[in-house]
């Protein structure tokens, strides 16, 4: 039986405002998935075709030699309270580095609950912007939350103790979406031979994969289409899942430009053995409860078909897609070129609309 969609009137009209209707988009699931030695599932709702092919197609060439192996930061945000106006920039750094415990203790009173199950603020950071800018960051560990509405809270929970601190106003108080520590580290690897098909050598496909990535690294108009066929696989699953895709790609972007320059998230290498080595680095804001997973029903079955029970696992999983759906469309460009396959598919949706 296929799902419809797993959103009723009713409950759309709460989630969001002045609702007309429902919006339906395909739930595929992509297969052939094992990430850190555990066979997935992958539930992936996108528009565009080819997408749960490929992810399904990377994950079965990275499953020739084990998978997908993917370290998870713990899910920590920050809460950003940026302080303006500040008579003596020096003082007030000092003063609120020596007020740490409290203002920890501040943040994490408005948030028993995440305390509770074993998160909370843990740390901060004090910046200068500039003369009279100061930015604290509160570090706060979200658990299995996005952690959105736990960090605003928290924001505004500790602003008027560090404007007092500081005699300064607190000008913005909200998250970061460069959710830099909570990033996910995805990687794999595919012997030469299991790259080769049809007329193509499985080592020049390989060495042709990691030309095309090197070719990312230097030229931003390629950096930005390299980035988002990882996306295009990551986007799917948070979508699937009730979470917030544009927290997603808002933290990607910015931690790709990080440096100063856009960089391309993931790089593949060869091996003077032969082996493509495949590596992805991102933040992953993802929850596995929050308010918009609890109100879906169609993202509820979609996080039960993939079986994560944390939001730990959940990234691992995501991260893992996104290194797939790059390889293969890394692969694709390096051989028979993108537009076979893509436009294969393309043409099932055009001829079958045509007979409508
Ligand atoms: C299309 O949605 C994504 C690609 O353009 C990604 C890429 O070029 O690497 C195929």
């Amino acid at each position: 039986m296929a799902l419809d969609g797993g959103l009723s009137i009713e409950i759309a009209e709460r989630m969001v405002e002045n609702v007309v209707g429902t919006f339906a988009l395909p739930l595929g699931i992509a297969t052939n998935f094992t990430v850190n030695k555990r066979d997935y599932l992958v539930p992936m709702v996108i528009e565009e075709p080819s997408v749960i092919a490929a992810a399904s197609h990377g994950a079965k060439l990275a499953r020739t030699r084990g998978g997908f192996h993917v370290a998870v930061d713990a899910a920590n945000m920050i809460a950003q309270v940026h302080l303006i106006d500040v008579p003596n920039t020096r003082t007030s750094y000092e003063n609120i580095r020596a007020a740490r415990g409290h203002i920890l203790e501040l943040a994490n009173s408005v948030q028993p609950r995440l305390v509770a199950r074993g998160g909370g603020a843990t740390d901060i950071e004090v910046r200068l912007l500039g003369v009279g800018h100061i930015v604290v960051h509160i570090i706060v560990d979200c658990r299995d939350a996005m952690g959105a509405n736990i960090v605003n809270t928290v924001a505004e929970a500790v602003a008027p103790m560090l404007a007092d601190l500081t005699r300064s106003n607190a000008a913005l108080r909200i998250l970061s979406n460069l959710a830099d520590r909570r990033l996910v580290h995805a990687s794999c690897e595919i012997a030469s031979d299991s790259l080769a098909f049809g007329e193509f050598d499985g080592l020049d496909v390989a060495v042709a994969i990691a030309t095309v990535s090197r070719i990312a690294e230097v030229d931003t108009y390629r950096t930005a289409t390299h980035n988002k066929g990882i996306l295009n696989g990551i986007d799917a699953v948070a979508l699937a899942t009730g979470n917030d895709w544009r927290a997603i790609e808002a933290g990607a972007h910015a931690f790709a430009a990080r440096h100063g320059r856009y960089e391309p998230l993931s790089r593949w290498t060869v091996s003077e053995q032969g082996i493509l080595r495949g590596s992805l680095t991102l933040p992953l804001a993802l929850g596995t409860v929050g308010a918009a997973l609890r109100a879906h029903q169609g993202a509820q079955t979609a996080l039960r078909i993939l079986g994560a029970t944390s939001a730990r696992e959940l990234a691992a999983v995501t991260g893992a897609v996104g290194l797939a759906t790059n390889l293969a469309a890394l692969r694709a460009l390096a051989t028979e070129g993108i537009q076979r396959g893509h436009m294969r598919l393309h043409h099932r949706v055009t001829s079958y609309c045509a007979a409508q």
